[in-house]
């Protein structure tokens, strides 16, 4: 038998899903939910934004959150999301290894998210990634709103395409392609997978969805099946952008797993180890969380629970 074919995942949980939130978590609690997501066996994860404390308030203890995750978690990816030259000085102050910069496909997304317009945020990625590349850091750059835009309608691909390309062409070591208000159905995802891979190498490629509508389960599976293996995800589905209206969390991790892992792929991630980190986040949050997958995993851990203290008895 052939070895199983691995996923890379990126937790964005302790970004994109507490970027939003209306309970604050500490400094603490983050660490504490970076750790169980380690322990569940992510390897790689976003850990918080270096962006204006005015504009999220949730990130503002970036610079102290970001040298205490690289010292307890050495083996971990540690990514930050940077808006600016600004922010990319600033995690590298913190020691960050890795960036991502936030490029939105539209005007007015940009305009509403980073206050700048579609050619100045461009530009701005571009410079923010060659500085990155010259301190020696790896670099994501998202492309978001990348099929539908809550100001503007549908995307055109041909931005989209462009777009990617000029983040290419920037050198940035993935490019992640970003459903942000999670509209996207599996058939659009395979169509503009297909046309991406013209322009960037697949492996560089990455998705990240959201769960909006139900679809980002079988959205994956169409990124899977159009050779995209880098995806990101959240714990328990947290998340959402604080300038996107309508915007959900993101896919969860642990239905991604799950699907992965039944289809003959690999991630090297822990079903019940994401379920403790769900449970973490939940209290963090007081409200209920978790993907799809959640009811049935809960279930099976309770079931096994069960197993083990009738075998123990
Ligand atoms: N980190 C912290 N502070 C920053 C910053 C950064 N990366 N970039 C700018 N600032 C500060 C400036 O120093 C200035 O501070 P002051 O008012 O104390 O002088 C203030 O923010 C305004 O600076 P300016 O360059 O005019 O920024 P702006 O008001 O046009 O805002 C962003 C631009 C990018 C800083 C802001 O829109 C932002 O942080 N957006 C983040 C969006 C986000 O996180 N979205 C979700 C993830 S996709
Ligand atoms: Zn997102």
């Amino acid at each position: 038998m052939s070895a199983k074919e691995a996923i890379h995942i990126t937790d964005v949980g302790p970004r994109d899903g507490l970027q939003n939130q209306a309970v604050h978590v500490g400094t603490e609690g983050k660490l504490r939910l970076i750790e169980l997501l380690v322990e569940a066996g992510l390897r790689s994860i976003e850990a918080t934004s270096f962006v204006s404390p005015k504009a999220v308030p949730q990130m503002a203890d970036a610079a102290e959150l970001v040298p205490q995750v690289l010292a307890r978690f050495a083996a971990l990816r540690t990514s930050v999301l940077v808006p600016n030259l600004k922010g990319l000085e600033r995690a590298h102050a913190a020691g960050a290894k890795e960036i991502a910069v936030v490029l939105s496909a539209t005007e007015t997304m940009n305009r509403k998210n980073i206050n700048m317009g579609l050619d100045q945020a461009t530009e701005v990625s571009e410079q923010t990634i060659a500085a990155a590349r010259a301190l020696g850091l790896r670099t994501r750059a998202y492309v978001a709103v990348a099929f539908d835009c809550p100001f503007e309608g549908e995307t055109p691909l041909d931005e989209v395409l462009r777009l990617s390309a000029r983040m290419h062409a920037a050198a940035a070591d993935e490019i992640v392609i970003a459903d942000t208000i999670g509209s996207a159905s599996p058939g659009q995802v395979k169509q503009r997978l297909a046309a991406l891979r013209g322009v960037v190498p697949i492996e560089r490629l990455a998705v990240h969805l959201h769960d909006t509508r139900g679809m980002g389960v079988a959205n994956a599976w169409a990124a899977l099946e159009a050779g995209v293996r880098r995806f990101d995800a959240s714990v328990g589905g947290i998340g959402g952008c604080p300038f996107a209206p309508g915007a959900a969390g993101n896919m969860a991790t642990e239905d991604l797993v799950l699907m992965a892992e039944r289809s003959g792929f690999s991630t090297g991630i822990s079903l019940a180890g994401l379920l403790a980190a769900v449970d973490f986040a939940q209290d963090a949050l007081r409200k209920p969380l978790g993907g799809r997958a959640i009811p049935w995993l809960r279930r099976q851990r309770d079931k096994d629970t069960q197993d083990n203290t009738r075998r123990l008895a």
